[in-house]
């Protein structure tokens, strides 16, 4: 071989080794940070159990249509096509694992993580998913979200009638299937912050001995859960709650758990005497706070006063709630939500007023968030902030 041909291979092989070098340097082999929470996994693939031909509501609601029916206005079944949540999950601050507890089954995720890159949360190692079920994806959490493990149909009783592989697993079916999506306590990032704590609130509450998620949210009712079958112990699945509906015209399932205590007021008042109101408010049917969960839900009780001509002449407005400020570093400024049993009252006036009639409205409306919340989320008119829970008006007259 020619020297001088054999000196310039020499000089490019070494050139190569020194860039590849200089390369690997550049770019080390990232690790890939293993999941540990439960939150940051998808439940894995579950298979359509035998005796079935498809894990859609629907088609388990082709035999237990109640439990369909039920379930269909919930806001279990809106988890993931739910305004608030798409347009939050659109966000780059959003990382991959907010999808884990509204569409939990790997079958209704279009990407499997494997882990974290550098342990980085907006870098997750991720394949596409071959079979990943789009349409399941839609229904949140949907029956099999709760019932499918080990590709058979997880019930209490372990029915020996039913058409399809049925496990009997009450341990699972329990609350703490609820728990593990109702209580996740976790920083992120600074400006994004896990703070569901529904679970704790009840296990801390004085409740835990006596009723669970599952006795308050899930009622028990005798009857057949097949057509023409007997009557056996069953559940309402409608998971009523807030009640403040996720779909225009919708109405979803509310359970009450306040109770208002109103203090008469007196039909006259001397000119010159000071008009005073009281009002309690009382958490009395709640195993947790109220409001629980999402931060951002809140309480208004609203005191508003207007004279004869129907002019505003005063209005008075206490908040139950949290407060939160999220930038630059999601911070809890405060909290009186009002914790199981807890009783609280409001005391408060208009002072002297002139001669006239007047009428006093006393109103209580549950709030998912506030306006400014919600134009940030460009959510349209079509998303319900608040209802109404409660209503009392007054009328009284000032006079020598
Ligand atoms: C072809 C009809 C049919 C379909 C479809 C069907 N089931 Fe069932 N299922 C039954 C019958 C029948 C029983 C037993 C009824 C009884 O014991 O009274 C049953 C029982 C159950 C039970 C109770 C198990 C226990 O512990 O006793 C659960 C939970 C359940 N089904 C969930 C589902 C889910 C979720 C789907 C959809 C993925 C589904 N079923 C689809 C007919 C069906
Ligand atoms: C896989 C996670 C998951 C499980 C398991 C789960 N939930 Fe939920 N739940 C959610 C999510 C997410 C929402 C809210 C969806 C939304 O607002 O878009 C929700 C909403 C609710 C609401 C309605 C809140 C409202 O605004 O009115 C109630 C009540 C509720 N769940 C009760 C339960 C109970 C009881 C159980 C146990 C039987 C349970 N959940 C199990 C994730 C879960
Ligand atoms: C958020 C979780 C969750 C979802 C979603 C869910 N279930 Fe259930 N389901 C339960 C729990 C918990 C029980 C058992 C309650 C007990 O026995 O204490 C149950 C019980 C049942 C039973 C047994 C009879 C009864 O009513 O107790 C049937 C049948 C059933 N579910 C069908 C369905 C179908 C069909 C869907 C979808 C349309 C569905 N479930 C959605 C949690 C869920
Ligand atoms: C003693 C009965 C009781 C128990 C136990 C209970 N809840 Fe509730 N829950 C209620 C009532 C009543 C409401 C309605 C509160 C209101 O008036 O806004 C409610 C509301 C909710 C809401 C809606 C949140 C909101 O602020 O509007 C969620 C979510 C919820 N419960 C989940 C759970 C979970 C998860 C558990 C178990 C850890 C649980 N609940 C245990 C009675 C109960
Ligand atoms: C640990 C489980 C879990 C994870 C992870 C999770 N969520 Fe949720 N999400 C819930 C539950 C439970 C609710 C219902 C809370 C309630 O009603 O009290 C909910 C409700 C919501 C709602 C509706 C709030 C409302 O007031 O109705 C939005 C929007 C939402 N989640 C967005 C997200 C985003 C964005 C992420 C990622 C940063 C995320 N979720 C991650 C469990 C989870």
């Amino acid at each position: 071989m020619n020297k001088k041909i054999g000196i310039v291979i020499a000089s490019m092989v070494f050139a190569v080794v020194i860039l590849t070098l200089f390369l690997l340097r550049q770019n080390p082999e990232p690790v890939i940070m293993p999941l540990t929470e439960s939150w940051e996994k998808a439940v894995p693939y579950q298979e359509i159990p035998e005796g079935l031909f498809s894990l859609s509501a629907e088609s388990c609601g082709a035999c237990h249509q109640q439990h369909y029916e039920e379930w269909k206005t919930s806001t279990h079944a809106h988890a993931w096509t739910d305004m608030q949540y798409q347009a939050e999950l659109k966000k780059e601050s959003s990382p991959y694992m907010c999808i884990n507890c509204h569409i939990p089954l790997e079958n209704q995720q279009e990407y499997i993580v494997d882990g974290l890159i550098d342990g980085d949360v907006y870098q997750p190692s991720r394949r596409k998913n071959e079979r990943w079920d789009m349409k399941l994806q839609q229904e949140g959490i949907t029956c099999v979200a709760c019932h499918l493990r080990g590709d058979a149909i997880v019930g209490t009783i372990g029915s020996d009638k039913a058409p399809h592989r049925t496990v009997k697993d009450p341990e699972f079916l329990s609350e703490s299937l609820c728990i593990s999506c109702h209580n996740a306590v976790a920083t992120i990032t600074p400006q994004v912050t896990c703070n569901f704590e529904t679970g704790d609130e009840w296990k801390q509450g004085g409740y835990a001995s006596e009723k669970n998620c599952i006795s308050c949210h899930m009622e028990e009712v005798q009857r057949p859960i097949f057509p023409g079958y007997d009557d056996r112990t069953s559940h309402y699945h409608s998971f009523p709650g807030s009640g403040i509906s996720k779909v225009a015209g919708e109405t979803t399932g509310m359970l009450n758990g306040l109770e208002f205590y109103p203090t008469e007021m007196k039909r006259r008042y001397a000119l010159g005497e000071s008009v005073q109101y009281s009002f309690s408010v009382k958490n009395e049917h709640a195993g947790h706070r109220i409001p629980t969960g999402d931060p951002e839900r809140f309480i208004l009780i609203s005191f508003t006063l207007v004279n004869q001509k129907g002019e505003l002449v005063k209005k008075n407005v206490e908040r139950i709630g949290e407060k939160w400020e999220w930038h630059p570093v999601a911070k809890k400024l405060g909290d009186n939500n009002l914790d199981p049993k807890e009783e609280r009252a409001y005391k408060g006036g208009f002072g002297k007023l002139k001669k006239g009639k007047y009428a006093l409205t006393i109103e209580v409306t549950k709030h998912r968030m506030d306006e400014k919340t919600a134009n940030y989320n460009k959510l349209t008119n079509a998303y319900l902030l608040f209802i109404s829970i409660y209503e009392k008006k007054y009328s009284f007259e000032v006079s020598d």
